[in-house]
């Protein structure tokens, strides 16, 4: 926790700040975020402004065992998460953080709150408002709200530019390349590496994956990030082309099935599956498994190979869920610094607020976002030009031609 916190300097000067006034005291906090140290950094922020925070975990194999326990025995946060847990133990995790009587939540991928709409609805009116982090959370929220079935204000955190710009971008990009790395020590030079989705983390997966030489093909269902894709210079292929040619396959899309039977079938043999989508829905693991003849648990860290009946194999990383957190540890430090400081600043924006906002999906301050990048750019180092009087003058006026 501390090494991250080295690489978080946002944060931490907004956790010393909140220290001193404690703009979110006594405030009833249920969070469910990957337990990582950059997500124990977030919470002893929390609690220095006089937060009362319970964490539960936003994936089961996310979560570091070792942070769970240092967040209890040193710094106070009640956290339920298990290395590993079942499907039960992971929502009766999630139910135990619910259980503080939340007056603002935190998710990442939209389960806790759904949680308070179904099982827990008894908690729903005691909560104000919350914060979501990831896309699939924000898609999620977007429709129980348009079904009218979403009873508070949530700020789509993840739509900041601090945000999905950097963390699903350079984070996503190489934290999920690090994961096929430590689970399978492959070269990619020479690769064919087959990213499906050209959003903000396909974006980073395919760059990276190309700075490490291998030949990237994409694949995508919307013509705009297709054309995109294939301008910077990727080959473009529907999977059904892309499945035969590609040696390691990453899914990003926030979709399901993107990897399926009719895929697995054409595959070459040692083909490594990897997906960094927020659910373990891209990837296909039950048609995966009927395909298999044999599966073997454990061949690698984190890697099961499933054989075919023709002899081929095919490498499954981290179950197909988020392997970028269960394969490798998550997103660093320097990224996520951006990610938390938008969370925290908008709590905090939040309990001032809230009570301004109908229940729906509400964008995050531009003020937030701006102080955030001037902050991180402050601890970089980097030094930017302010307009002059003129140029401002030009930029607000309609009048001038050529
Ligand atoms: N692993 C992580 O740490 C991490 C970090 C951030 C976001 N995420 C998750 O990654 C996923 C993608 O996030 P994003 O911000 O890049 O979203 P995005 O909306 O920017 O990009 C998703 C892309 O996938 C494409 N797509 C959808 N269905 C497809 C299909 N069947 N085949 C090919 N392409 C398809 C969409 O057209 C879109 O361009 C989400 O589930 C998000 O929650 C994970």
């Amino acid at each position: 926790m501390e090494w991250a916190e080295r690489s978080m300097p946002v944060l931490r000067q907004i956790r010393e700040r909140f220290a001193a006034q404690r703009p979110v005291e006594g405030v009833r906090v249920a969070a469910c975020m990957h337990v990582t140290t950059e997500t124990a950094v977030l919470m002893r922020t929390l609690v220095a402004g006089g937060a009362v925070v319970r964490l539960c975990a936003s994936n089961p194999l996310s979560t570091q065992d070792d942070t769970a326990a240092a967040l209890v025995a040193a710094y106070g946060v009640s956290v339920f998460a298990r290395h590993g847990v079942d499907r039960d133990g992971y929502y009766a995790h999630i139910d135990a953080a619910l259980d503080v009587g939340p007056e603002f939540v935190f998710d990442d991928g939209c389960d806790l709150v759904n949680q308070l709409h179904t099982s827990r609805s008894e908690l729903r009116d005691g909560v104000r408002a919350g914060c979501e982090e990831t896309t699939t959370g924000v898609i999620r929220l977007r429709q129980m709200a348009a079904d009218g079935a979403l009873a508070f204000p949530v700020v789509a955190v993840n739509d900041t530019d601090t945000k999905h710009m950097f963390d699903n971008r350079y984070g996503t990009g190489q934290s999920t390349l690090d994961a096929i790395f430590r689970s399978t020590n492959t070269l990619l030079a020479g690769k064919t590496v087959v990213v499906g989705g050209y959003g903000y983390c396909g974006k980073g997966v395919a760059s990276r994956a190309r700075g490490m030489g291998a030949n990237v093909v994409v694949t995508e269902i919307d013509p705009v990030k297709a054309l995109d894709a294939t301008m910077e210079g990727f080959s473009v292929l529907p999977m059904a082309a892309a499945a035969g040619v590609g040696d390691v396959f990453v899914t990003v899309t926030g979709n399901r099935d993107v990897l399926r039977a009719e895929h697995f079938a054409v595959m070459k043999d040692g083909a490594l599956l990897a997906n960094s989508g927020h659910f373990d829905v891209e990837i296909d693991v039950l048609a995966l498994d009927a395909a298999a003849e044999t599966v073997t648990r454990g061949v690698r860290p984190n890697t099961d190979e499933y054989r075919m009946a023709d002899g081929r194999r095919l490498m499954l990383i981290a179950e197909g869920r988020l392997a970028n957190l269960g394969a490798a540890e998550g997103h660093p430090a320097a990224v996520m610094d951006m990610s938390f400081a938008d969370q925290a600043l908008t709590l905090e924006w939040l309990v001032a607020k809230y009570a301004d906002l109908t229940p729906g999906v509400h964008e995050v301050p531009e003020a937030i976002d701006a102080e955030v990048a001037r902050l991180k750019l402050e601890a970089m180092g980097v030094t930017i030009d302010t307009l002059t009087p003129a140029q401002a003058d030009y930029l607000s006026s309609w009048q001038y031609g050529s």
